[in-house]
């Protein structure tokens, strides 16, 4: 405590404001302030996941894109290279995105036709933007608005897929006396240029001003949510009221990026972020700032990584309880904790981040086990930087790596807990400034007008349809081939069908309506799983030059047993130049697919899909916030969902790749593979295991040993009959080099669609041939071994424990 109080007397900003006494007692009494306990919604050992879904009985059953293709309206007869000016930045007053036309549609819904997805809520709904005036009622109704004349949004006749909306608010100040509501698949939008403010009346009646979690459905289905460049201000409420900014209860597949949280300082009861309304699994939150406050982030779920956080007179940064936590580039200033460690049951890594003017940087609670792992690693901080139960256990800077848990070395399979420092050799290609390469916020293509964005669906002569059922593939190859380099490429809501693959150009820059746009692959280009074609190629390899994705899913219309969605072949010039953003993978699951109705089977007959995507030894990527998800459920109903989907992502790259928050889940042979790749950084990977996989079932390989390739695992490590050991590889790890893999979590929550007694799978990372492996933050839940070399079991689960299974802070593989 003495430390703490002679951080805060150092502070000039805090001595003239406020008395250092009377801040001490704040942070001290602020738990009592709120209503909460952290705890409340980390789940338990015997948590399963959410089985059920949305129904969606307004759908329109005569769109079937697998049986019948339409013949394009016109043909395409390539435009005439003419009037392509090469992109350059003018730098408008106003974001393209509130001037273009919106066409898209929500493809499967039955009356599309009366339904508007990208919604304006000054020009369509009448809200004030001058803050004069109550604007929440017409916000409301910009987010309920259905099918005119029919169901509104939220009333849970739309499954989950089936009612997006993009509700953008244009600049303004907007004053909220009452509370938001969102449902599944509303994205509020502001301009970033001029971000809009949502600013709470100082009467304001609620304990949260935005809620985000649909409150039909638990959080665990909340997906396809977003909230992207928006202030969302609370300044004129009492300090000592009880409020939140935000409650984001909501899980994978969701986006909260690029948002200000402006709160009063040294607040007593007003917090940024809660996820307090139900279990959730999350995975990224990115680019917020959060001035003043109690809290930042005042999260309980499964797990994040919290990526460019920014805290400035807030008491207590960020305290989010749950499994695995990662903080990338993060700054916290003037408070009196940056990271509140002691919720974070399994590992915390804090990476390029810095503090100052703290009183603690992180606080941790004391372990000799997996539990409570603190990583730290290229921190700046003055004071004390780490406090383990109360006392100062690390201070000052941690220029290098500081390591609090189970470390494990080349090779053996004996670790201990250690409280030391070691040597992370970065790998030069991934840092700028001495730090990984991150964006700052994902693109909105805000320096260029609107007149330098094309809408694909307004291309004369290249008609294209996004309609759920024609084909696209040629005229969409065709509008980017003419405008690579020239306009950004806007593709509004709806599915585009393309039954062959389709090439993303050099000088690509790409934009969808979030969760509202995807590309779904149909036909028999996709059939041959020994020679499989991809869907969307990003470049040709060799190809250097920008190519940037945003806001796009990826799907499959039918049973795609050759379908590889997506291959990268391109590097950039300059790290972000090629790179893909809050984009994901569905196979299954929903809508407008026949994996959706037909899958209820055995794995045999639904090879869904051969992988999710490739990133090849040409290219060199930057991946933020993506779910790679084969579905174990219906989200659109209640179909069954038996799917094998061949394999997750593959990474073959070697000039320098970044993933930053990814998630893969239900891939049969693997979710992330490593074969031959050099420099890589990938700062959280989440996995579930497939769950038809174990014992009385086909065993993998199968049902792909027929079509395996030279990079897939063939499980002959496995011993005959051994049905826990023939699951899926939450990671393999072969020939590789320099790779710097921080938070990997293994959740295997039961096996042959059931329970499991124990260990529910044998196996999660395989590791051969390979040097420089830095792996940080490993963690497993019911799975026996952490890593395997060989025949050579590295670390278990049993002898790691912690956070919801087994926990190694640290694995240093000849390094
Ligand atoms: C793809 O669709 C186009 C347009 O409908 C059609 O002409 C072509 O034969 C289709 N190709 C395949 C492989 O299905
Ligand atoms: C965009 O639309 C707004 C009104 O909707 C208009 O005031 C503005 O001039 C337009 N801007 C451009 C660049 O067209
Ligand atoms: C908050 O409560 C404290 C303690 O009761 C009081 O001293 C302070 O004036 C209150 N602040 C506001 C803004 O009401
Ligand atoms: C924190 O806020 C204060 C007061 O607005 C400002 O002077 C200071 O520069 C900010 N510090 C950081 C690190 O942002
Ligand atoms: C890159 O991959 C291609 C395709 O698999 C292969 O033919 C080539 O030999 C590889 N190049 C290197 C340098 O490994």
């Amino acid at each position: 405590m003495a430390r703490f109080v002679a951080s805060l007397l150092a502070l000039p900003l805090l001595a003239s404001a406020i008395s250092v006494d009377s801040i001490v007692a704040r942070a001290e009494t602020q738990h009592n302030a709120q209503t909460f306990n952290v705890n409340e919604f980390i789940p338990s050992k015997s948590y399963k996941p959410a089985q059920s879904g949305i129904p969606y009985p307004l759908k329109d059953e005569s769109i079937k894109p697998w049986v019948d293709l339409n013949e394009p309206s016109s043909t395409a007869h390539g435009l005439v290279q003419a009037s392509c000016t090469p992109l350059s930045a003018n730098n408008p007053q106003q974001w393209w995105y509130a001037n273009i036309t919106h066409n898209g549609q929500s493809s499967f819904m039955s009356s599309k036709n009366d339904y508007t997805v990208v919604r304006n809520v000054v020009t369509d709904f009448g809200a004030d933007n001058t803050g004069a005036t109550d604007a929440s009622k017409a916000i409301q109704n910009a987010i309920n608005a259905g099918p005119s004349g029919g169901s509104a949004r939220g009333s849970g006749n739309y499954g989950t897929t089936g009612q997006p909306a993009i509700v953008y608010i244009p600049p303004g100040t907007y004053l909220m006396s009452g509370s938001l509501q969102l449902y599944v698949g509303t994205v509020l939008v502001g301009d970033p240029i001029n971000p809009p403010t949502l600013k709470a009346s100082s009467n304001f009646p609620n304990d949260h001003i935005i809620y985000a979690k649909d409150p039909n459905f638990g959080g665990t289905i909340n997906f396809y949510i977003g909230i992207k460049n928006l202030v969302i201000d609370s300044t004129a409420v009492n300090a000592n009221t009880s409020l939140g900014l935000l409650d984001w209860t909501v899980s994978q597949a969701t986006q909260l990026a690029n948002v200000v949280f402006n709160m009063p300082d040294y607040s007593t009861g007003h917090v940024g972020v809660t996820s307090q309304y139900d279990s959730n699994s999350n995975v990224i939150l990115n680019d917020l700032t959060f001035n003043g406050g109690a809290y930042g982030l005042k999260l309980s779920g499964q797990q994040w990584i919290l990526k460019n956080i920014k805290t400035n007179g807030t008491t207590t940064g960020i305290s989010a309880g749950g499994f695995s936590i990662t903080c990338l580039a993060c700054s916290f200033a003037n408070g009196a904790t940056g990271i509140d460690g002691t919720v974070v049951s399994g590992s915390l890594t804090v990476i390029d981040s810095t503090g100052s003017s703290l009183g603690n940087f992180v606080t941790g609670k004391s372990s000799t086990s997996g539990a409570n792992s603190i990583v730290l690693e290229n921190v700046v901080n003055e004071g004390t930087t780490v406090s383990i139960d109360g006392s100062a256990t690390v201070t000052g800077n941690v220029a290098d790596t500081w390591v609090y848990g189970s470390l494990y070395s080349s090779g053996s399979s004996s670790g201990g807990h250690v409280s030391q420092d070691v040597s992370t050799s970065r790998a030069a290609s991934l840092l700028t400034d001495s730090k990984y390469y991150t964006t700052s916020a994902p693109p909105s293509f805000q320096e260029y007008s609107v007149d330098q964005v094309i809408n694909v669906k307004s291309v004369s002569g290249l008609p294209v349809n996004g309609d759920g059922i024609t084909d696209d593939s040629a005229n969409i190859n065709a509008i980017l081939k003419q405008y690579a380099g020239c306009k950004v490429i806007y593709f509004p809501a709806g599915t585009y069908i393309l039954n062959d693959t389709v090439t993303i150009p050099a000088g690509s820059r790409i934009y969808g309506d979030a969760y509202a746009t995807a590309f779904s692959a149909v036909g028999e280009n996709f059939y041959n799983p020994a020679a499989p074609t991809t869907m969307i190629q990003v470049g040709n390899p060799g190809d250097t030059g920008v190519a940037q994705i945003v806001d796009i899913i990826f799907t499959v219309a039918d049973v795609l047993q050759g379908c590889k969605l997506v291959e990268v072949n391109i590097a950039g010039q300059n790290p972000g130049d090629v790179g893909i953003w809050n984009s994901h993978f569905r196979i299954g699951g929903a809508a407008g697919s026949k994996v959706e109705t037909n899958c209820g089977g055995g794995p045999d007959q639904c090879k869904a899909a051969w992988g999710l995507i490739h990133l090849t030894n040409t290219s060199s990527a930057y991946i933020e916030n993506m779910w790679g998800w084969t579905a174990d459920h219906d989200l659109d109903g209640n179909n069954g969902q038996t799917i094998s989907t061949g394999r997750g992502i593959l990474v073959e790259a070697t000039k320098g790749t970044w993933l930053v928050g990814t998630a893969m889940e239900h891939h049969t042979l693997y979710q992330y593979n490593y074969n031959n790749a050099q420099n890589v950084f990938s700062a959280f990977q989440q996995s579930e295991t497939p769950y038809w996989q174990g014992p009385g079932n086909v065993a993998t390989p199968n049902p792909w040993a027929d079509s395996l390739i030279s990079s897939d695992p063939d499980f002959s490590n496995c011993a005959s009959g051994d049905a826990t050991c023939t699951m899926a590889w939450f990671e393999r790890i072969s020939g590789s080099s320099d790779l710097f893999l921080y938070n990997g979590m293994v959740w295997a929550f039961f096996n042959n669609g059931g329970g499991c007694n124990g260990d529910c799978q044998e196996n999660a990372v395989d590791i051969s041939n390979s040097k420089s492996l830095y792996i940080y933050g490993q963690q497993v839940k019911s799975v026996t071994n952490v890593f395997v070399e060989g025949s050579n079991a590295i670390a278990t689960e049993s002898s790691n424990s912690g956070g919801w299974g087994g926990v190694v802070a640290a694995y240093l593989h000849d390094s």
